[in-house]
C-alpha cells in the first residue's frame, strides 16, 4: 500500500503504537505535555543530527509523533514502543543491535546511529486520523 490511515482515538497520552507502512514499522507516539516540553527545551547544541522538535512535528498537534521505526545505524527495530514505554537515556526509543538512543521526538542522542528516526510524509485527515505516505 502506498499510504495507509491510522486511527489515533485509541491512543492514551504516554502510549505508542507500530502500523506497517510500505513494508516498514512506524511508530506513532501520543506524548504527554511534559513530553513534549522536554523534547522542545532540547538544544541544538546538544543534538548529533540537529533538528528542533517542531521541524518533528505538526504544529498544533505537537502530542503526535510519527517516525518511521528503523535505526539510522543498520536498520534494527527500536525498543520503545510496544510496551507503550519509553526506552533508553533520552525517554524515546533504545536500539538493542548497537545501544543507539533516540530522544522523545525520535533524535539521535548516544550511540553509532548517525541520524534521527525518519519523520515519513503523513497528513492530519481529522483530528484522530492521520495519513501516512
Ligand atoms: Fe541500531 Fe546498530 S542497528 S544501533
Amino acid at each position: 500500500l502506498a499510504s495507509v490511515e491510522v486511527d489515533l482515538a485509541p491512543i492514551q497520552p504516554g502510549q505508542a503504537i507500530k502500523v506497517m507502512w510500505r513494508g516498514k514499522p512506524v511508530f506513532i507516539r501520543n506524548r504527554t505535555e511534559d513530553e513534549v516540553k522536554q523534547a522542545q527545551a532540547v538544544g541544538l547544541a546538544e543534538l548529533i543530527d540537529p533538528q528542533t522538535d517542531a521541524d518533528r512535528v505538526k504544529a498544533g498537534k505537537e502530542n503526535w509523533l510519527v517516525l518511521v521505526g528503523v535505526c539510522t545505524h543498520l536498520g534494527c527495530i527500536p525498543l520503545g514502543t510496544n510496551s507503550g514505554e519509553a526506552k533508553g537515556d533520552f525517554g524515546g526509543w533504545f536500539c538493542p543491535c548497537h545501544g543507539s538512543h533516540y530522544d522523545g521526538s525520535g533524535r539521535i542522542r548516544k550511540g553509532p546511529a548517525p541520524k534521527n528516526l525518519q519523520v515519513p510524509e503523513y497528513a492530519f485527515l481529522t483530528d484522530t486520523r492521520v495519513k501516512i505516505g
